[in-house]
């Protein structure tokens, strides 16, 4: 896809989109991204870890931060201060399934409360002038597609893009896209359609486009222990394991400076998605995990990408 490339986005992902990891999403072809979903609650009561989540970088804008609550005062509150760190997008989260957030009314809940969901999305619209999306499932289940009503009722409150990971909530995160879905709402609303699910090669990117048209692509586990997904589906070719050799180089590097010793665990949890396929996965994540240092991290990946080793001998620039 190069002319015709649609907008790529990094999906959301709790425990994974932090700073680094979306800066490389970046570096590495995507045109957006967004933070994990952060607690409207925890915003309005100046919990100063979460405030912390809200940060975004100038080097890895245009940036997205998406909240989730069910209360749409509290909501409309923490937008305003979310608005204070100049996201692109406000995004509304509407279609977490993780029983903690929809045992409060919050996430994917939402989509069998349209009531407050509308509440929630024209109080939000009303109370900032950043512009505000939602990112939905398709419905509870698949007798019940109220993610589509939701959708309508978005474009109605001033949401200027949704998002739909394609799949019900009782899917969770497997089982075939509805690409019908998506195909349909973007004829029947004015607003941006991201579509999401599954995005794990170019040739799934190519068969989102051609049967939904929608205005862009969100990817998520595709791009776990792979961030160059999105130059691959940009330039329609993948690439090679020297340059991805780099890739994760950079991504150590980027940890390393920005969370510190802090970040070994994490980076420890990438590099084991990142040895998926390896020849020799099973020894490379027993070194991974036995690593004490970023520097012994280093020289597992150049050790086992040996590929790579002239063209990183030391640190990846
Ligand atoms: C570990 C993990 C964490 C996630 N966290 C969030 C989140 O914070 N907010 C959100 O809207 N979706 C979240 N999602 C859902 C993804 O954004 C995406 O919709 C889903 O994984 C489907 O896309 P994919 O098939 O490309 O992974 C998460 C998914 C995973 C696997």
């Amino acid at each position: 896809m190069q002319n015709d490339c649609p907008k790529l986005i990094l999906a959301p992902m709790a425990g994974y989109t932090d700073y680094p990891f979306r800066r490389l999403a970046r570096e590495f072809g995507a045109d957006e991204v967004v933070t994990e979903l952060v607690s409207a609650n925890a915003i309005v009561r100046n919990n100063r870890k979460t405030l912390k989540m809200l940060g975004l970088h100038d080097d890895e804008r245009p940036a997205s931060i998406q909240i989730f609550g069910s209360d749409p005062a509290v909501m409309a509150e923490a937008a305003k201060i979310v608005e204070t760190f100049d996201p692109l997008f406000i995004d509304l989260n509407m279609g977490c399934p993780v029983r903690k957030v929809v045992r409060n009314g919050a996430g994917s809940a939402l989509l069998t409360n349209k009531e407050t969901a509308e509440k929630i999305m024209k109080d939000v619209v009303g109370a900032v002038k950043t512009p505000v999306s939602v990112k939905i499932r398709t419905g509870k289940n698949h007798a019940d597609k109220t993610g589509f009503d939701v959708a309508l009722l978005a474009a109605d409150c001033g949401v200027r893009r949704v998002t739909v990971h394609a799949r019900t909530v009782a899917d969770g995160f497997t089982g075939p896209v509805d690409y019908d879905f998506v195909a349909l709402l973007k004829k029947r609303v004015d607003v941006e359609v991201i579509g999401n699910g599954g995005i794990t090669s170019v040739e799934k990117a190519r068969e989102w486009m051609d049967r939904t048209g929608c205005d862009g692509l969100m990817v998520g586990r595709g791009a776990v222990g792979r961030p160059s997904i999105f130059r691959a589906i940009r330039e329609n070719k993948d690439y090679l394991p020297k340059e991805e050799s780099v890739m994760v180089l950079r991504h150590i590097d980027l940890v390393e400076e920005f969370a510190g010793p802090g970040g070994l665990g994490p980076m420890r949890g990438h590099l084991v998605h990142y040895s998926k396929g390896f020849e020799k996965a099973r020894s490379f994540r027993q070194e991974v995990v036995s690593a004490r240092s970023f520097e012994e991290l280093r020289a597992v990946v150049v050790e086992y990408m040996n590929d790579s080793v002239e063209v990183v001998n030391d640190r990846a620039v």
